[in-house]
């Protein structure tokens, strides 16, 4: 062990010693009721200098992240890419809480007045948290969106007032598009819901025009099979079929995604890439549920292809959408758009989808002002399981009905059997409009009104309510506002380095910055931004410079990023309380160059490590990472904005080398090695190259986010 290892160990256990013998932040006591050696009473130091619970952090953040939006259901009410797990950001925030004694997981508050600023909040789960704790909180984002969703969600309505609001926009929708929305039952012919129509995909070959869908079997449940027969395209139960196909009117043959190329001209099924995306889908089987007879699946017939047409002929002629306001734009993640010919979002919905569409931005639009933002929002998020990029993946018995949602990658993905959903389908399936308010809105509320934790007790889970917080805020119109009282939140939709905040406006920046390239979010958030322009157009700048976004792309914009990044923290530094406030973030990256360009970014900025953690980031079998060899862990970074070090915490030896193969070991490697970098001498250039010696190639791996 090295001898600065020995004296970080040293002092860790002196500094540990410490925080046991005082109820309160020692640093903030006078000497003589603190107890505590001079030296370190005078200092700066904090709970998340030298301690963070991290077995009991990685058990429970493990278990959130199986299902992140049942455990804080009131920050999830639109769709936002990598969001953190609440659990993590709690305990970093309770690390911050002076009284020991509140710094308790379970025990309310703790942060009654703290200032809190997080400049790049996405998801808000950094203000979320902290305002329950009783901070006032500073949130900036660049994209729109997560700016709203803050204001939508941490601002209190009655629940009472937005029932009201809802029932009478679902009534109003039924009113005037439901009559579409249906389909009859097999057995009696009454009109009742769809809940979701399959629609094959048209492909051609050198000699023919297919249709290919997933699976010729659409269901399976304890009971039969359900299926659909590739020649006469009838829908039937288990083998309770006799062929129509010499009866119907001669049909394009229907095969199974597994038939990749024609028999016959031995050519390759190709998309028909020359249609707008949506002609290239044909709807193929409904399945519905009929008050008498319950569930059911159907064949296509005369009357379903009636209720398109109808909605087809409604929206040409009452839409008010233009195609020019929904154009796609080049980028990392659309290019899988404009590659496949669909350069206006428009094309991604059924004319019906966009029937709905069009109607409910009308009824927003005519809501009561102070119900506009989060009903908007209901709608724009409901555009992730109403569109034809949705994918059917409800053909098992555990999952029925399961729509695979658009982002279910953080990417595009094109679905062989697409699934068009009913929004306004009154029972309990994913993406209605009605299951969305129930657990967006009224779960929310009920939860922000009373948060619960998990506690894990002899490997049981137990809920515990958190009674004296509340998630929810003041929101403010100005930064100056929220300096005193509790609870007061400013949020506001810019470019951070463009923001001026004076000297000691923070007590302590809290945030997740973008992990280099993992994740595209400006780009892959147009998807909703052209949406919620119409739905929302006073609320944001829905136009805001893309450029702006601070986040590389596939390995590429280095020093774009570096910069950038290094502007933001330059603000952070300045706008902190010094000497005591903190720079805290999660960070993973497998590249060199992630790692490289962070520490440069810090390094410019001048801050130091004060001392890091490891955690569980993501769920190990989230689609996003399963069959990657993804990290599995984020780093939590503690840095202060002084050099001078009082306590001598932050004293980090490089490690020899750094091994890839587990993720934990990986991350508190890289970690160590960054506050090393922080504090030595080397030039740029040589720090680049260590990075590269240390961890490999600038492509090792792939990212998880
Ligand atoms: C990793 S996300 C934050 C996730 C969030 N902490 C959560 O748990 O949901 C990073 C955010 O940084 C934002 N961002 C990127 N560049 C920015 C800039 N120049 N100014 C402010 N925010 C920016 C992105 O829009 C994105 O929402």
């Amino acid at each position: 062990m090295s001898i600065q290892k020995d004296l970080v160990m040293a002092i860790g256990r002196i500094v540990k010693g410490v925080d046991k013998l005082s109820a309160t932040n020692p640093c903030q006591l006078p000497l003589a009721e603190s107890g505590i050696p001079s030296d370190c009473a005078e200092s700066s130091l904090l709970a998340i200098d030298t301690s963070f619970p991290e077995d009991e952090v990685e058990r429970l953040a493990t278990q959130e992240s199986y299902n992140k939006h049942l455990y804080r259901p009131n920050t999830y009410l639109h769709k936002w890419w990598a969001r953190r797990s609440g659990t993590t950001f709690r305990f970093i925030l309770k690390q911050l809480v002076d009284d020991a004694v509140r710094r308790d997981f379970y025990r309310a508050g703790g942060l009654e007045g703290v200032i809190i600023l997080d400049p790049m909040m996405g998801g808000g789960t950094t203000i979320h948290e902290a305002i329950r704790m009783g901070a006032n909180c500073i949130g900036v984002d660049v994209d729109p969106i997560p700016v709203v969703q803050a204001r939508a969600s941490l601002e209190y309505l009655p629940m009472s007032e937005k029932e009201e609001v809802f029932a009478s926009f679902e009534t109003a929708l039924h009113r005037s598009i439901g009559s579409l929305f249906k389909v009859c039952c097999p057995r009696c012919g009454s009109v009742s819901d769809f809940q979701f129509v399959l629609h094959a995909l048209r492909r051609r070959c050198a000699c023919r025009e297919v249709e290919t869908i997933d699976s010729y079997i659409l269901r399976e449940d304890g009971q039969g099979s359900v299926s659909i027969c590739p020649e006469c395209r009838t829908v039937f139960r288990d083998s309770c079929h006799e062929c129509r196909a010499g009866n119907t009117p001669v049909l394009l043959p229907l095969l199974d995604r597994s038939q990749t190329s024609c028999p016959r001209c031995n050519m390759p099924y190709e998309d028909r890439l020359d249609l707008p995306f949506w002609q290239r889908y044909t709807p193929v089987a409904v399945s519905g549920s009929c008050r008498e007879h319950g569930s059911f699946w159907k064949t296509i017939e005369d009357d379903d292809f009636q209720r398109m047409h109808g909605a087809a002929v409604k929206y040409d002629n009452y839409s008010e959408l233009r195609r020019p306001d929904f154009p796609v734009f080049e980028g990392p993640k659309s290019g899988d758009l404009l590659s496949r010919g669909i350069d206006c979002y428009l094309d991604l919905f059924t004319k019906r989808q966009l029937l709905f569409l069009d109607e409910a931005i009308r009824l927003v639009h005519s809501a009561p002002r102070a119900h506009q933002l989060w009903l908007g929002l209901l709608v724009s998020t409901s555009l992730e399981f109403n569109c034809l990029l949705c994918g059917y993946k409800g053909a098992g018995s555990r999952r029925p009905g399961a729509i695979r949602h658009v982002f279910s990658h953080h990417a595009y993905s094109f679905p062989y059997t697409a699934l068009e959903n009913n929004p306004l389908f009154p029972l309990k399936t994913s993406g209605t409009l009605k299951l969305l308010f129930r657990d967006r809105i009224q779960k929310a509320g009920k939860w922000a009104a009373l948060p619960v934790e998990r506690r894990i007790i002899d490997g049981q889970t137990k809920q515990v309510t958190i009674s004296g917080e509340v998630d929810s805020g003041d929101l403010a119109s100005s930064f100056t506002s929220i300096r005193e009282g509790v609870r007061k939140v400013y949020v506001t939709q810019r470019d951070f380095r463009s923001m001026d905040l004076p000297g000691g406006s923070a007590d302590h920046v809290v945030t997740d910055p973008p992990y280099y390239d993992n994740v595209q979010y400006t780009n892959l958030s147009a998807f909703f931004r052209v949406w919620l322009r119409q739905l929302l157009p006073d609320e944001a700048d829905w136009d805001y410079d893309v450029q702006s976004s601070v986040v590389a792309v596939d390995g590429s914009q280095t020093e774009r990023y570096e910069d950038a990044l290094c502007d933001i923290w330059r603000k952070c530094h300045s706008a902190l309380r010094k000497p005591h406030g903190r720079l805290i973030f999660t960070f993973h990256h497998w590249k060199a160059d992630a790692w490289a360009a962070l520490t440069l970014s810090l390094k410019h900025a001048h801050f130091f490590l004060t001392n890091r953690y490891v955690v569980s980031s993501e769920n190990p079998i989230s689609v996003h990472i399963r069959r990657l060899r993804a990290l599995k862990h984020d780093c939590v970074l503690v840095l202060r904005p002084t050099e001078t070090d009082p306590n001598g915490v932050g004293v980090w030896a490089k490690p020899q080398s750094i091994k890839t193969d587990d993720s934990r070991r990986f991350c508190s490697d890289c970690a160590s090695a960054l506050g090393y970098f922080l504090e030595s001498p080397l030039p740029e250039s040589e720090i680049r190259h260590e990075w590269r010696n240390l961890i490999g190639g600038t492509n090792n791996g792939k990212a998880s986010r």
